[in-house]
């Protein structure tokens, strides 16, 4: 049965080209729909447009239709989770915390539930419970929505603000960016504010897919589609750019020396797709793959046993192939990893399932172990923005004050959400983002 949408349906208005606004608000997601409510509840004459049907497409969407609306932690979690453009959040956080966002929506009549993983839903598993409520608070605010406005042009001439639609030529003191990134842009997110911001003379960090499924064409990986394992480690391997840049590890000063072999190392559930890797470790670690200027030449390395130290494993191993005996060492692994993977790594490491499991070599044992432990496979690139779930790049945040959102260069002009170079992992910390710095936006345009 289709959804019903009628709680996050607005009636159509007419606009009025004549009277200028105090506040257009441009992009009705998370960021703009918090930013629109918070500015008209104090006083301001605002005005949200939005080049969908219906706002906040991407909530809709969000979570598999359950929208994980933030984490767990406190402010300083997520400040940490946005490393170095976490500073930028401070303000943004200390007014809109994971606790306080969580209240809204429970004040408006949806009850949430923490996950596991920390992950916070709404107890309906519904996304669209999330956005009537920030819908409803929009329409209690006073503000005005116009959808199936596409808005095409933003001009200063000093004194007002010039905002060109499908038709439309409106006149306000202050504009608010919140058109989001340029990832799933059948959902409007074509990535239209950076050009706006640039016309304004802000400086675009180039933008990329974040959060994006990882592709390769090793067919073991490919053959595995569909297997999910919950807790392993991915690392990067490769070469870092500042090395390629340098002409090789030997002309780098001693500061900029690699600390580490991997380029990035996270944890956590991985699922193998028809078309390479996917689930939230792939997700949270594709950034570094996408931010590299020649993604296929690294390697995605797995640990399928991070809690396991390599000589305990080839040790564990032995054991089980000496009480095995004379069966064969196909089933020798099923107390560590899935036996669909099994077999594709004992294939990998050259060694037939059928042979006796106590005539395994220490050879073969330690390709095995190499394999469980660090096995590697090469990418040859990214799904690409049509199914990144965020934009890295975006609006430099040096160029934006963060104590207000508002531009440093052009007086009036805010900007707040995706449109910004921000981008989280995954787990809700990019909707807390959005509606921590509309609302902050909000209370200062
Ligand atoms: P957002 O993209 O929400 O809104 C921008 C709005 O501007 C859109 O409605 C767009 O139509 C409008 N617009 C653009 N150009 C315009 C123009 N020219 N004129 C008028 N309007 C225009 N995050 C999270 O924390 N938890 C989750 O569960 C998920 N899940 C998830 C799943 C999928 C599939 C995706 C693609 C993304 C997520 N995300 C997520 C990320 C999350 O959706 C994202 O970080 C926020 O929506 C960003 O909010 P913004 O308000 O900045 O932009």
């Amino acid at each position: 049965m289709a959804e019903d949408l009628s709680a996050v349906e607005l009636p159509r208005v007419t606009l009025d080209e004549t009277q200028p606004w105090d506040v257009i608000v441009i992009g009705a997601g998370a960021a703009g729909l918090m930013a629109a409510a918070e500015a008209a509840q104090r006083g301001r004459r605002t005005l949200l447009l939005e080049k969908n049907r219906r706002p906040g497409v991407k909530i809709l969407i969000s979570g598999g239709t359950r929208c994980n609306l933030t984490q767990a932690t406190d402010k300083r979690g997520i400040v940490q989770a946005y490393r170095e453009q976490g500073s930028f959040l401070h303000s943004a956080l200390a007014l809109l915390g994971p606790a306080d966002l969580v209240k809204i929506v429970e004040d408006e009549g949806v009850p949430t539930k923490r996950e596991e993983t920390g992950k916070i839903f709404p107890v309906s598993d519904r996304a669209v419970d999330v956005l009537a409520a920030f819908v409803n608070r929009f329409r209690r605010s006073g503000a005005t929505m116009s959808t199936e406005q596409t808005v095409e042009r933003v001009d200063c001439d000093g004194e007002q603000f010039v905002v060109v639609t499908n038709g439309k030529s409106l006149r306000t003191t202050s504009v608010l960016i919140t058109s989001g990134g340029k990832s799933y842009p059948g959902c409007g997110t074509t990535g239209d504010g950076y050009a706006w911001a640039e016309g304004l003379g802000h400086r675009i960090i180039p933008t990329r897919p974040a959060l994006v499924p990882i592709t390769t064409n090793e067919p073991w990986v490919l053959k595995l589609s569909g297997l999910t394992l919950p807790d392993i480690v991915l690392r990067i391997a490769g070469e870092p750019d500042r090395v390629r840049e340098a002409g090789g590890e030997a002309n780098l000063g001693k500061k900029m020396k690699k600390k580490s072999p991997w380029l990035d190392e996270r944890r956590g559930s991985l699922l193998f797709t028809h078309f390479g890797l996917s689930g939230p470790v792939v997700l949270d670690i594709s950034r570094t793959v996408t931010g590299h200027s020649q993604p296929t030449s690294l390697d995605v390395v797995c640990d399928f046993v991070p809690d396991i130290r390599a000589e305990d494993l080839d040790a564990g191993i032995r054991e089980q192939c000496l009480a095995a005996g004379k069966k064969q060492v196909g089933g020798v692994l099923q107390k560590w990893i899935p036996h669909r993977l099994a077999e594709e790594l004992f294939q990998r490491a050259g060694v037939s399932t059928e042979q006796r499991a106590a005539e395994l070599s220490k050879a073969s044992r330690a390709q095995l172990v190499r394999w469980i432990k660090e096995a590697r496979i090469r990418v040859t690139g990214t799904r690409g923005f049509a199914k990144a779930e965020v934009t890295a790049g975006g609006v430099d945040l040096a160029e934006v004050d963060s104590r207000t959102m508002q531009s440093k260069l052009v007086p009036g002009l805010f900007f707040a959400g995706e449109v910004l170079d921000l981008d989280g992992p995954i787990g809700g910390y990019n909707f807390q983002a959005a509606f921590s710095t509309g609302m902050l936006a909000g209370q200062h345009v």
